[in-house]
């Protein structure tokens, strides 16, 4: 046994009081978790502790708060880790960010995460007609959703994300996760419209900033910003051009790296707003944009930020260092089709002949994947593409 000091956020709207830190101490085991701490706190200390908690082994998705700043389930964090990452030594737990504060260390998770999961309509709409049997699924695809399939909803992602910090609007990392979920299954009727209605959305799935905060948060490995990826990789497929100029951007950014080598900066608003050739600085939409950043690059020059000539004309990679550039390009482009990695998925098959067989259960796949609280498995080679 040994003491564990925990510093916790307490808050009682109906006091009327402002938030507050209070601390308590411990005796525990150091792998114990901090959930069991703040419970032991909760039972022999202050019963009016308010926490959500059920399974207590990162099953239920309950128990999501911030440990020293970070977002974690507080049944999946032992209380040695956390006291060692403490600044002081004190393990400091704090409500979830980016949702309301119902009391102490429970959020509203209604008012923010599951309203998200209800704007991207979390449910199978079938293909018709509804085959005789049952639908047939290819294998592939079913892998392919595996990892968005693990998802507890427990909200840490949605806690950690940046972009929803600036815009609590944006749809979100769980949800757009979820989306996919759909986007990527074969039975689903209505794959054009759910990426066309995410691409369209201001605040859909070209809000996201790349920010990998929610990767780093998931306590399951479905790594939702991968799922945001993959939805605008299909929304290409599919040509969908936005309101937003997220498809755009893209493909300017794809083509200036090609081109120069390098990303050419000055370029890629212009193609961004006005279409992806060196004409888009022409058009109309493109020269309003540049106008409205005139500011900003006037202040960049003055405190030579910005190059002029590397502005105007791009950066010039040696001959041999941009034809490399362009060869992984031909590589990648020359592929019959697009490789997905799906990470989640680990090891082989015992009977390899079954992964062929259309309809062979991806779900089973499920018991391999990476639970972040089981230190020792070796990473196996994994065979999905
Ligand atoms: S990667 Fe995107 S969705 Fe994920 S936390 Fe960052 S901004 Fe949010
Ligand atoms: S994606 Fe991960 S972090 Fe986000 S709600 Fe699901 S399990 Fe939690
Ligand atoms: S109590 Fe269920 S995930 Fe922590």
């Amino acid at each position: 046994m040994s003491e564990f000091k925990l510093r916790l956020r307490r808050y009682d709207p109906e006091s009327g009081s402002a938030p507050y830190w209070a601390e308590y101490s411990v005796d525990l085991e150091g792998h114990r978790s901090v959930l069991e701490g703040i419970l032991q706190a909760k039972g022999e200390t202050d019963g009016s502790i308010g926490i959500r908690c059920s399974c207590r082994a990162a099953i239920c998705g309950s128990c999501g708060v911030l440990i020293n700043g970070k977002t974690a389930l507080a049944c999946h964090t032992h209380l040695d880790k956390a006291a060692r990452h403490a600044k002081d030594g004190v393990i400091e737990v704090e409500p979830m960010s980016n949702m309301p504060v119902i009391k102490d260390l429970i959020v509203d998770m209604d008012a923010v995460h599951w309203k998200k999961q209800q704007r991207v309509t979390p449910w199978l709409i079938n293909k018709e007609p509804i085959p005789e049997r049952e639908y047939i699924a290819p294998h592939e695809s079913m892998v392919d959703i595996t990892q968005s399939m693990a998802c507890i909803q427990c909200g840490a992602c949605v806690s950690s994300c940046l972009s929803m910090e600036i815009d609590p609007l944006f749809v979100g990392p769980a949800a757009l996760a979820k989306a996919y979920r759909f986007v990527g299954d074969p039975r689903d009727a209505q794959q054009y419209e759910r990426l066309k209605d995410l691409a369209e959305d201001p605040h859909g799935m070209y809000d996201c900033t790349h920010c990998f905060n929610c990767i780093e948060a998931c306590p399951k490995g479905v790594a939702p910003m991968n799922q945001i990826m993959r939805l605008r990789r299909v929304a290409g497929d599919h040509e969908i051009v936005d309101r937003n100029n997220g498809h755009r951007h893209e493909s300017a950014f794809v083509t200036l790296v090609k081109d120069y080598g390098l990303l050419h900066e000055a370029e890629l608003l212009p193609r961004s707003y006005g279409g992806d050739s060196w004409f888009g600085k022409f058009h109309p939409n493109a020269g309003k944009e540049l106008l409205d950043s005139l500011p900003v690059v006037v202040k960049g020059l003055m405190r030579r930020k910005m190059n002029p000539k590397i502005a105007l004309f791009g950066h010039k990679l040696p001959k041999d260092a941009l034809g490399e550039v362009q060869r992984i390009f031909d590589t990648v482009e020359s592929r019959p089709a697009r490789d997905e990695l799906n990470l989640y998925i680990k090891g082989y098959d015992e009977d390899d002949s079954g992964a062929q067989d259309s309809g062979a259960g991806g779900p089973e796949h499920a018991n391999n994947a990476p639970d972040q609280g089981q230190p020792g498995q070796e990473p196996e080679e994994s065979p999905v593409r």
